[in-house]
C-alpha cells in the first residue's frame, strides 16, 4: 500500500464492502450509521445499479443514512411500513469477544439499536482498532437523555461510579442535538464487568432515552485490517 493511503479508511472501506455483498434481492436491510457503514450503504447503490441487486428497503439508523442512501439510489421505508428486518449493517465503537458493542460514536445509538434490534441478521462492520478485550476500556459509553433531565441523569450515572461529559458540538457552539432533539452524555467507567446488568440499569434511570451498550444482538462481526500491507476481510 502507497504511503499516501490511509489504511483505517482502507480497512472501513472494504469491511462495508464485504457486508453490502451479503445483502440479497428482495430484502429489506437496516442501513447503519457512521463512517464504516457509509462505504456499505455506497456499495449497495453501486450493486442495485449495475443490476447485480433489485428490490431492497432501507430503513435508516439516523438522518446521516438517509441522506447517503437516497444520494445512492436505495429507496426507503420506514417501521411502520414493513413487518420486518431482514439484515442491518452497521458500525460500532468497540467490540468485545463476546460480540458485544458500544455504539454511538455518532450520537445514533437509540434508533440504531431500534433498527439492529429488529434485525433477523445483524452484521456489524469494524476496522481491528475496534477490538477490545473489554467494553468501554478505549470508549466512553453514550447516553442519549432528554435535555430537561441532563441534571439528575448526570447525578445518577455519578452514583452509578461513572465519569458522565456532555457531549459538546463541533463548529456548533452548545451539545451535539440528537436525530431526536435530545443531548449526549459520554461516560466514563473504569470497568464494565457486566455490560447486559449495565445496559439495563442505566435504561432504568428516568429521563435516559437509551445507551450505547449492544448486548447479544451482533450476529456477526466483520473486521477488517491490514495483513502483509494488504487489506484483508476477516470473521470474528
Ligand atoms: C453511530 O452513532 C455509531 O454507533 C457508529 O455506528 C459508530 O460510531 C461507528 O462509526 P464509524 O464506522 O464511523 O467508526
Amino acid at each position: 500500500m502507497s504511503a499516501e493511503v490511509d489504511p483505517i479508511k482502507v480497512m472501513k472501506q472494504q469491511v462495508g464492502i464485504a457486508a453490502a455483498q451479503r445483502v440479497q434481492s428482495g430484502t429489506v436491510v437496516g442501513l447503519g450509521t457512521g463512517s464504516t457503514t457509509a462505504y456499505a450503504i455506497q456499495h449497495l447503490g453501486d450493486r442495485l445499479k449495475s443490476g447485480d441487486l433489485k428490490d431492497i428497503k432501507g430503513v435508516p439508523t439516523s438522518f446521516q443514512a438517509s441522506v447517503l442512501a437516497k444520494q445512492y439510489g436505495i429507496p426507503l421505508v420506514t417501521l411502520d411500513d414493513v413487518d420486518q428486518i431482514d439484515v442491518a449493517i452497521d458500525g460500532a465503537d468497540e467490540v468485545d469477544p463476546a460480540k458485544n458493542l458500544i455504539k454511538g460514536g455518532g450520537a445514533a445509538h437509540t434508533r440504531e439499536k431500534i433498527v439492529d434490534g429488529l434485525a433477523d441478521y445483524f452484521i456489524v462492520v469494524v476496522d481491528s482498532s475496534k477490538l477490545v478485550d473489554k467494553l468501554g476500556s478505549t470508549f466512553p459509553l453514550p447516553v442519549e437523555v432528554l435535555p430537561l433531565a441532563v441534571a439528575p441523569v448526570t447525578r445518577a450515572l455519578e452514583k452509578l461510579g461513572g465519569k458522565p461529559e456532555l457531549r459538546m458540538g463541533v463548529k456548533k457552539d452548545g451539545p451535539v442535538i440528537t436525530d431526536q432533539g435530545n443531548m449526549v452524555l459520554d461516560v466514563t467507567f473504569s470497568d464494565i464487568s457486566n455490560p447486559a446488568e449495565l445496559e439495563k440499569t442505566i435504561n432504568n434511570i428516568p429521563g435516559v432515552l437509551d445507551n450505547g451498550l449492544f448486548v447479544g444482538l451482533t450476529d456477526l462481526v466483520l473486521i477488517g485490517e491490514i495483513k502483509d500491507g494488504q487489506p484483508v476481510v476477516r470473521e470474528l
